[in-house]
């Protein structure tokens, strides 16, 4: 699909606490933090050396005690224990080159658990937040460029679209089903969400799109068609709308508000690098 990408962006991926360690924030520190996240969709804090339990409990004071996906698991003997712990996943590949890639199906363009809510009470506008901390960074990506992670401002792309468009998706919503479990499209779908959805925060108006496996409401027999919708939708988003691609230096936390944009990673080469990420995912309850 055609579309620009900027490693500039003016409103994701603003670097914010420059020089702070992020176990040792004032109440302050941490208010502002919350306030560019809402504002920014996407912040950065450099140089860290966090472990995996300091990340989890980082998210835990900022955001609230709602962490996802808490399943203990015994510490596998072959990755370094400062890197596990429940509740915090390891994307990449920490056991070497030739292990396969965890989590490869986010090579596509997403929001992150679109099939939730499974949690009672968790609506889908929810502030879900969701930290990347970047241990090792493979030199490129199998394009020969930086290692980057992109993002996409589906603020800027609701107002990018026609007013005629915009007011069509207004009253449209769609099913929500995980990419790891579909497989022929044809599973009942999950979750429905409306298209366009109001931030809880700032109020402004974003697409919620999912991921390609989404189906609008009224198509749910026509899975070619919600299929054809789909891409034509994204289509428009991404010839209208700058694809911003954060470069990887080890020690960064990227965090992003799930409900404003939507991300996807890009390949690289196991077998020539070995990358290490810590994921927390988090919906923050101070708010609600
Ligand atoms: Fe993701």
């Amino acid at each position: 699909m055609q579309h620009k990408t900027v490693q500039q962006h003016p409103r994701l991926g603003m670097e914010v606490l420059q020089g702070c360690n992020l176990m040792q924030l004032t109440e302050q520190q941490v208010h502002q933090f919350k306030q560019s996240l809402w504002e920014h969709g996407v912040v950065v804090v450099r140089q860290q050396r966090l472990t995996a339990l300091q990340l989890k409990e980082f998210a835990k004071k900022t955001f609230g005690n709602s962490t996802l996906g808490h399943r203990s698991k015994s510490l596998d003997p072959e990755i370094d224990p400062n890197l596990q712990s429940s509740g915090v996943a390891i994307l990449g590949n920490p056991k070497g080159h030739t292990q396969e890639i965890v989590e490869k199906f986010a090579w596509q363009w997403h929001h992150d658990k679109d099939h939730l809510p499974k949690t009672e009470g968790l609506d889908m506008n929810a502030l879900y937040v969701v930290m990347l901390y970047g241990v090792e960074i493979p030199l490129e990506g199998v394009d020969g460029q930086p290692h980057t992670t992109e993002f996409l401002d589906m603020v800027e792309a609701y107002h990018n679209l026609g007013q005629e468009h915009q007011q069509q998706l207004e009253s449209m919503s769609m099913y929500h089903l995980s990419p790891i479990f579909s497989t022929d499209g044809s599973d009942i779908p999950r979750k429905m969400h409306p298209i366009v959805s109001t931030h809880k925060v700032t109020g402004h108006k974003g697409l919620y799109l999912g991921s390609d496996t989404s189906i609008p409401v009224g198509m749910e027999s026509r899975t070619e068609e919600a299929k054809q919708f789909w891409q034509e939708l994204f289509q428009s988003v991404l010839e209208r709308t700058p694809v911003y691609a954060h470069v990887w230096q080890p020690g960064d936390i990227v965090f992003w508000d799930n409900s404003q944009v939507m991300h996807t990673g890009i390949p690289y080469d196991a077998k020539k690098y070995r990358r290490v990420a810590l994921r927390v995912g988090v919906v923050d309850n101070t708010y609600i």
